[in-house]
């Protein structure tokens, strides 16, 4: 009798999920396929790589599966469509000035050095979009390849020399009475100069060189190994310079470029992950971004540090 019963029940359990998986098939949000209006062109290699493991997601080419296509699986890779080709789409890259698409790219190269990219989920059901070390290599060349060409630069260093008194002027003179400020409300700050080095990096692509300073906050932290998350009052300063090469050979700084800040504060910069972000560009400290939402952009590029609190830097322990 009870075995009876419980056949029956398993039946209609059985029933009702196949109703109900059959049901969400006929829920199904278009993707809509647009023309490619202006196709990235690179190398054949590097387009392969891009092609096989980026395109479903971020160009107007996307080759869905079979099972990509039964839902809620379906769902998910139109969420995930949708919001790649948002920040990122091959097939509409002529809408990017050059200098643009070469940091895009160096964004992506990132995103993929730092397995952030291709997104986990969809690398489990397309194990071909997964990049090898060899992939990873052709996209390192290739970015490294766009960079400015590092010649010895008589322009960038006049340029330096002329901006080292303004900067002098800028950094060392009493502070002004208004410090310039981005439209989120952050002020440049000009103490930086006597926090200390956590790290510094040179960047490939574009011929920059950055030290990143912490304040004493951030150095206690440290210390004490609290750095995820950082605690409130944590400030990074990231200044980039230009690289110039002497007739030596030696690589130095030039003119200062920007400074960026990220201040925690959980509280008050809770829609921003925690962080607040500005960016004041030299030598006049203009600050950056159009709109008070430009700290979008850097939690973006930011984002495969999530785990780490939104921080790319390991600083060396002491
Ligand atoms: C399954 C879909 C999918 C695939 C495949 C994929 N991405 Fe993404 N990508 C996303 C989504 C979704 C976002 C938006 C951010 C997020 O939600 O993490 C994103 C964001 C990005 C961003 C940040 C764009 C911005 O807003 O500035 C970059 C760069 C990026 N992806 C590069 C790549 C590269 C390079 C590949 C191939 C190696 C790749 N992605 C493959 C879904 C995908
Ligand atoms: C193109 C990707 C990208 C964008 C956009 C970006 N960052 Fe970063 N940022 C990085 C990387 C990578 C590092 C790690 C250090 C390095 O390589 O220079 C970093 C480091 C930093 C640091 C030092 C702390 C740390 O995380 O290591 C600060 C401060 C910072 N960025 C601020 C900003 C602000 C403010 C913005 C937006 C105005 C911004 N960043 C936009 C990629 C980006």
């Amino acid at each position: 009798m009870n075995r009876f019963w419980e056949k029956v029940k398993t039946k209609n359990i059985l029933v009702i999920v196949l109703a109900v998986f059959i049901g969400i098939q006929f829920y199904r949000p278009e993707i809509k396929q647009k023309p490619i209006t202006g196709e990235i062109h690179v190398p054949s290699d590097v387009r392969a790589i891009l092609q096989r493991s980026c395109f479903d997601c971020h160009s107007n080419q996307t080759d869905l599966k079979w099972f990509d296509q039964v839902a809620p699986a379906y769902w998910l890779v139109t969420d995930h469509i949708k919001k790649g080709k948002e920040g990122l789409n091959f097939s509409e890259w002529d809408q990017l000035a050059s200098p643009a698409q070469n940091a895009k790219l160096w964004e992506a190269f990132n995103q993929i050095n730092l397995k952030a990219m291709p997104l986990k989920s969809y690398e489990l059901l397309h194990p071909e979009a997964k990049l090898s070390e060899n992939d990873i290599r052709i996209l390192k060349n290739y970015v490294t390849s766009l960079a400015p060409k590092q010649k010895p630069d008589t322009a960038k260093v006049s340029a330096y020399n002329k901006q080292l008194q303004q900067i002098n002027t800028i950094h060392t003179v009493a502070p002004k009475p208004q410090l310039p400020t981005a439209l989120n409300g952050i002020s440049y700050i000009p103490d930086y100069k006597n926090w200390k080095p956590i790290s510094s990096t040179e960047r490939l692509d574009n011929g920059t060189m950055r030290i990143i300073f912490g304040n004493d906050i951030a150095v206690k932290a440290t210390k004490e190994h609290k750095t995820n998350p950082w605690p409130d009052g944590t400030i990074f300063a990231k200044v980039a310079w230009e690289q110039i090469i002497d007739s030596d050979g030696n690589v130095t700084t030039g003119a200062f470029k920007q400074v960026e800040y990220m201040i925690k504060d959980s509280k008050k910069f809770a829609s921003t992950k925690g962080w607040g972000w500005a960016r004041f560009l030299s030598p006049k400290l203009e600050p950056y971004g159009k709109t008070a939402d430009f700290a979008n952009e850097c939690i973006s590029c930011h984002r495969p540090m999530k785990d780490n609190d939104f921080v790319f830097t390991s600083p060396i322990n002491h």
